[in-house]
This record gives C-alpha cells, sequence and structure tokens, in this order.
C-alpha cells in the first residue's frame, strides 16, 4: 500500500507539479520578452539613434506618398507604430511573432502601413519607403515586411531587421538628413543587402499586448511607456 502511494506521488504529481511551475514560468517570462500581434511600438535604429517616424508630409519626389522618416526625439507620437498582419490576413491578439513571419507596421497616427516599392529615395538613390493605404488602413503587397531574427521570436531585447517582401531590401537609415521642412529629419530607406550599415531596429517604448490581456478598451493593454 505504502509503495503504492509512494509511486502514485513520484510517477505523476512531481511531474506534474514541476511541469505546471515551469509552465507558468516560461508563460509569464514570455509576456515581457516578445513583440506580439497588436503591439503598439517605436522602432529605434541603434546605430543612428533614430525612431522610425512618418507624419503627414508627402515626399516631393519618387512616389509623392507620405513620406517616413527618422527622429531623434523620443516623445514624439507620430512614431507609434501598430504590429499588424500582413495584408489581407490576421494573427491573434497578444501573440508572439515568430521570426520569419510576415507583418505590416502601420502608423497609429495616420493609419497608414510602412510601404515600400521601386521609387528612387531623395537624398541618397536608394529604394524609397513610404506610408501607403487608404483610411481604414488598407493598402497593398508592398505593405508586407518579414522580420528576420535568429530567435524563435521577436524579441524586445534584440534588434531585428525587415525585409521588404515584394522588393526584397531591408529596412535601413541611409544616414542622410533631411533640410526644410522637416530639417533634421533622417532619411529612411531600402537598401539591398542586410550587412549593410545602419538595418538593425529595436523594439522601444511600447504599449505591448500581452496573450492573456483582454481588449484594450477594457483597460487591459500593459503599459510600459
Ligand atoms: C502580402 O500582401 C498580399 C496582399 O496584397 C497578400 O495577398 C499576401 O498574401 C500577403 N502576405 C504575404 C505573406 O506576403
Amino acid at each position: 500500500m505504502f509503495f503504492h502511494k509512494f509511486s502514485l506521488i513520484s510517477n505523476y504529481l512531481l511531474p506534474l507539479v514541476l511541469f505546471i511551475t515551469l509552465y507558468v514560468r516560461s508563460s509569464e517570462g514570455s509576456k515581457a520578452e516578445y513583440v506580439t500581434c497588436g503591439t503598439i511600438l517605436k522602432l529605434i535604429n541603434p546605430d543612428l539613434r533614430l525612431r522610425l517616424h512618418s507624419h503627414d508630409v508627402k515626399y516631393g519626389s519618387g512616389s509623392g506618398q507620405q513620406s517616413v522618416t527618422g527622429v531623434d526625439e523620443s516623445d514624439d507620437h507620430n512614431s507609434h507604430w501598430a504590429v499588424r498582419a500582413a495584408t489581407g490576413e490576421t494573427c491573434k491578439r497578444g501573440a508572439p511573432i515568430k521570426c520569419n513571419t510576415v507583418v505590416r507596421l502601420q502608423h497609429v497616427a495616420t493609419k497608414k502601413n510602412l510601404h515600400s516599392h521601386y521609387f528612387t529615395s531623395p537624398l541618397s538613390n536608394n529604394q524609397e519607403v513610404s506610408c501607403y493605404g487608404d483610411d481604414n488602413g488598407e493598402g497593398d503587397s508592398g505593405d508586407n515586411w518579414t522580420v528576420v531574427c535568429n530567435n524563435d521570436y521577436w524579441r524586445r531585447d534584440t534588434p531585428v531587421k525587415l525585409k521588404h517582401v515584394d522588393t526584397a531590401t531591408y529596412l535601413a537609415g541611409s544616414g542622410r538628413t533631411f533640410g526644410r521642412p522637416i530639417s533634421g529629419q533622417g532619411e529612411i530607406v531600402g537598401i539591398n543587402s542586410q550587412y549593410g550599415a545602419y538595418t538593425d531596429w529595436q523594439a522601444k517604448e511600447g504599449l505591448f499586448v500581452h496573450p492573456s490581456d483582454p481588449l484594450p478598451h477594457q483597460h487591459a493593454i500593459h503599459s510600459e511607456l
């Protein structure tokens, strides 16, 4: 009888307790560690110290679409981007984004999506990066970007590359700076090699949506601004 009870505990209960402990630990950890579907974040280029930015200012050349730049201010609301599923797709709110997933980055203030296409960028003659889409945030395949990283998921503490699906270029700062009317802002471009300078993008200052969180209007977005 004693042996029977003992083996019940060691064979079933202990592993179960251990499993639950580990499971809870790892899901606690994941909450803080990953960029998830629905996350609103800023993306900083660590080498240039610029945040990816857009605003209601059109390019005076190239496509004439809404311009995308890099700014050094940390408190600019025009630097917030929402992580959404690729055009025409959905993702589960709060689900961590796996490496090599195709996503859209929607500029929160104007609802347009980070976009690129075969137009020449205004300062450095690289590929132009713009913001595109209708008032509901619906654009086209040029809004699809692959999150390139070497871990399992897009981690908040590790820079990723963003590869434009249609043209296979990488989101980058060019190191060039605009004059008026957006003087001091950095040019953002698409370049052919991920090993080029200024292709790293690090998640910052986000409203990170967690897997167990209800919808944001139920005041459950965990603010880490
Ligand atoms: C990208 O965008 C187009 C919509 O124009 C869509 O049909 C396609 O499936 C998207 N997804 C990927 C993974 O490229």
